[in-house]
């Protein structure tokens, strides 16, 4: 059935930042109130391992209660931690652990077993940590007690989630770490930790922490995530007839490249900030575009949309000029090889990709699949969203295996699209 979008949502918290709020309230002595978190799949798993380290978190409505007795109060956990499918949760609470001198095991799903770890381990190591990880790059991570100073350290890639493991291990330490990043990644963790009274900078890609202080609790109130808003405000660019509008999304300049890419393309997207106290919120609207220029994207572009890359191909297929990504290597790192997923999925579609190490070119051309064409989902969240935003757009039911990952960042998906579709 043919139909349109039309109307407003609220999309889930943002999971980065749920993620943060979490493991700084368990640092923290006291409570810290977090609103609007994400309860996801991956959140959980760092609520799991914060009970683990010895601090309380209470689910309640749009609210969870973080109660902690305070960072060194935390003891190490009595089991195995685990992880699930969450990267974040396992690359920042290595830094976390590590920085508390306490000893931990941590292993996660099948694929965090094959997700590099000797990112986060070189620089914890250089600081005195001490980490085995298997074949000295995967999980399980075997983390020992150990006393760690603070380092300088020049990043060899863009990535949040090594900044965070370094910037956690280096609270505690008696000095100032200082981090050089190639290009900015999302900033979450300064803004955040600078709320909760640590001494940090941030300048020209330069980020100073002073080590040493405590942290004192503060109530975070998490914006709808952007990651998860980019498949609706795609949906609605594409599909004829659509206007949808997003609220209280974040707009942090470190997350929302794919705003500036839609503006390249001369997608009928608007925004409006509607604070800037901390990170940036506001509301998104998006109405369908017929006419959608090319682009092509690289360097520092890439990290400020890294997670949107397999809807933004999507979106690429409906230019009627090419469309070229590259530097996005980081992206065969992910939950599954996503550059490899989204050219043999979209494929199906009829789209046609040139692929290169670092990205791909999406040539303008037809788009259509059979009835019923079976997919792969990879047990990949992003990759699945795409998938059924594809056979959205086309109008075409398609057989996807499996689509519970869905849950690791977008409970309540389905519902959102069923909310805003209005049947032609
Ligand atoms: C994240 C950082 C990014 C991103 C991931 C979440 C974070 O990973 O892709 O979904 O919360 O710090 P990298 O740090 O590996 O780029």
């Amino acid at each position: 059935m043919n139909s349109k979008f039309h109307g407003t949502l609220k999309v889930p918290g943002d999971k980065s930042i749920t993620h943060r709020a979490l493991m700084f309230g368990a640092l923290s002595e006291g409570t810290t109130r977090v609103h609007h978190p994400l309860p996801s799949e991956d959140t959980r798993r760092t609520m799991e391992c914060m009970r683990a380290l010895g601090a309380e978190v209470e689910e309640k409505q749009e609210e969870w209660v973080v109660t902690s007795p305070g960072a060194r109060h935390l003891h190490a956990p009595g089991k195995r931690l685990y992880t699930g499918n969450s990267g974040t949760t396992t690359r920042l609470l290595t830094g976390l652990i590590a920085g508390l001198g306490l000893s931990a095991e941590m292993e996660g799903d099948e694929s965090i077993a094959k997700r590099p770890m000797d990112r986060i381990q070189r620089p914890l190591a250089e600081m005195g940590a001490d980490i085995s990880l298997k074949d000295d790059k995967f999980p399980p991570i075997v983390i020992r007690p150990a006393e760690l100073s603070p380092i300088s350290y020049t990043m060899p890639m863009a990535s949040a989630q090594v900044k965070s493991a370094i910037l956690l291990a280096a609270l505690y330490t008696e000095g100032t770490t200082v981090i050089h990043e190639p290009s900015p990644s999302r900033n979450h963790t300064e803004i955040m930790l600078k709320q909760f009274g640590a001494d940090v900078s941030a300048e020209n890609g330069v980020i100073r922490l002073e080590g040493g202080n405590e942290l004192s609790p503060s109530d975070v109130t998490v914006p709808g995530d952007i990651s998860s808003a980019a498949f609706p405000i795609v949906l609605a660019v594409l599909k004829p007839g659509s206007s949808i509008s997003i609220e209280n999304v974040s707009l942090n300049d470190t997350r929302s490249g794919i705003l500036d890419v839609l503006e390249m393309m001369g997608a009928d997207v608007t925004v409006e900030q509607t604070s800037h106290i901390g990170e940036a919120l506001g509301t998104v609207h998006a109405s369908y575009t017929p006419h959608l220029k090319g682009f092509e994207i690289s360097g520092g572009m890439i990290p400020r949309l890294i997670d949107e890359i397999p809807i933004l191909a999507l979106l690429a297929a409906f230019s009627s000029e090419a469309c070229t990504i590259r530097d996005a290597d980081e992206l065969r790192y992910k939950e599954t090889d996503r550059i490899r997923a989204v050219i043999d999925e979209l494929s199906k579609f009829g789209i046609r990709f040139t692929e290169y190490d670092d990205g791909f070119t999406v040539h303008p051309g037809q788009v259509s699949i059979e009835e019923n064409t079976e997919t792969k989902g990879y047990n990949d969240h992003r990759i699945i969203m795409m998938l059924i935003i594809s056979s959205i757009v086309m109008d075409t039911p398609i057989e996807i295996d499996d689509i519970s990952a869905i849950d690791i960042s977008y409970p309540g998906f389905m519902e959102d699209l069923e909310t805003l579709r209005k049947d032609a």
